[in-house]
């Protein structure tokens, strides 16, 4: 069941847009771009690769998006008028480290991943501890949100998505009065996701959130983008979409959901502690050690937008960092 209802980021209403609409004539118009593997210095893979890695340079990525039949969308641009990236972009361009480190590869490397049937076990301080089958889940009023997507790599997209509010979710499990983070875990297919082999992480995939975070409205499990049913590279069958903090927190494939009442311990804060903090909130005054995050790439245009503050949501979430002790390097740095 879709129903389009708002929170305060509410997008211009406009009527449906035909789907020839989607076909972004940018990506035709792109010239050679760079599409580099992700190594860092120091033999370190980073939460990302090159800021100006791009997808779509290729004939076939050009032949693809003349192919793409995204499904329906109310709108044909964010809050802020921007418009939103293609079917193609979205789905062609991904982090999904369990298949590859190489954006371009992960779309077709993940298409044979099994995601049904599909459970999320749901549990830790809570009263109500449960396994839900996707069906539950999918049986929760989905809404579409449109985000931007702001990844720690200085590139952005934005992205109809569908879903439902993550508290919701909470709230039938009832969170004890000593739960104060909920840690998440993505599925650990060996069969089906080969960058499971590579010994430079520590799997499974896991991301947290504090717990006030988790029950703010923008926090989202998405389930959808363009109308359409998450593709595995999109993280199917479910997902977390924070919109406020920088990708690598939201988390894909998710198979386990626990309240706790310590600070979960991410896979890049084990990765590359000095790199990749819990709180990760999009923050254009706090560079990454390696690259500024002044400024971004907008995946489909040609130069850089700057970057903005809690990625354009501070309205909704500043209100969660007003603790004067909270210190702002935590935003993208290990404490
Ligand atoms: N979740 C898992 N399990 N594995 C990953 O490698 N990459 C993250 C995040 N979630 C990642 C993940 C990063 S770095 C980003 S930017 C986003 O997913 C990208 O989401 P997208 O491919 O749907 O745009």
């Amino acid at each position: 069941m879709l129903i389009k209802k708002r929170t305060g980021i509410e997008i211009p209403s406009s009527e449906i847009t035909p789907k020839s609409a989607y076909l972004s004539r940018r990506q035709f118009m792109r010239g050679a771009a760079l599409s580099t593997a992700a190594v860092a210095a120091g033999g370190l893979l980073a939460a990302c690769d090159s800021p100006d890695a791009e997808p779509g340079s290729s004939a076939a990525d050009v032949s693809a998006v003349q192919t793409a039949m995204p499904g329906k969308v109310s709108a044909t641009a964010d809050e802020l008028g921007d418009p939103l990236n293609t079917f193609e972009e979205i789905t062609t361009y991904n982090n999904y480290y369990e298949f590859s480190i190489n954006k371009d590869s992960v779309a077709s490397l993940s298409k044979n991943l099994p995601t049904a049937p599909w459970q999320v076990a749901v549990g830790g301080l809570v009263n109500k501890p449960k396994i839900y089958d996707l069906e539950d889940l999918m049986a929760i009023e989905q809404e579409e949100r449109i985000y931007r997507l702001r990844c720690v790599e200085a590139w952005s997209m934005v992205i109809p998505w569908l879903g439902f509010p993550l508290a919701k979710l909470l709230n039938e499990v009832e969170p004890t009065s000593a739960a104060k983070y909920v840690r998440f875990e993505t599925v650990q297919d060996r069969e089906n996701m080969p960058g499971l082999n590579s010994s430079l992480f520590p799997w499974p995939y896991v991301e947290g959130l504090r717990l006030d975070e988790a029950m703010n409205d923008l926090a989202i499990l998405s389930t959808g983008l363009y109308g359409e049913a998450l593709l595995p590279q999109n993280g199917a069958p479910i997902r977390l979409v924070v919109p406020w903090k920088y990708g690598f927190k939201s988390i894909k494939s998710i198979v386990k959901i626990d309240l706790v009442d310590t600070m979960p311990e991410s896979l890049w804060m084990k990765t590359a502690p000095n790199e990749y903090g819990f709180y990760a909130t999009v923050n254009p005054n706090v560079d990454h050690p390696r690259w500024s995050q002044a400024t971004e790439r907008r995946i489909g245009e040609f130069g850089r937008r700057e970057t903005l503050m809690f990625n354009g949501y501070g309205e909704f979430v500043a209100h969660l960092y007003d603790d004067p002790d909270f210190d702002t390097t935590q935003t993208v740095r290990g404490q």
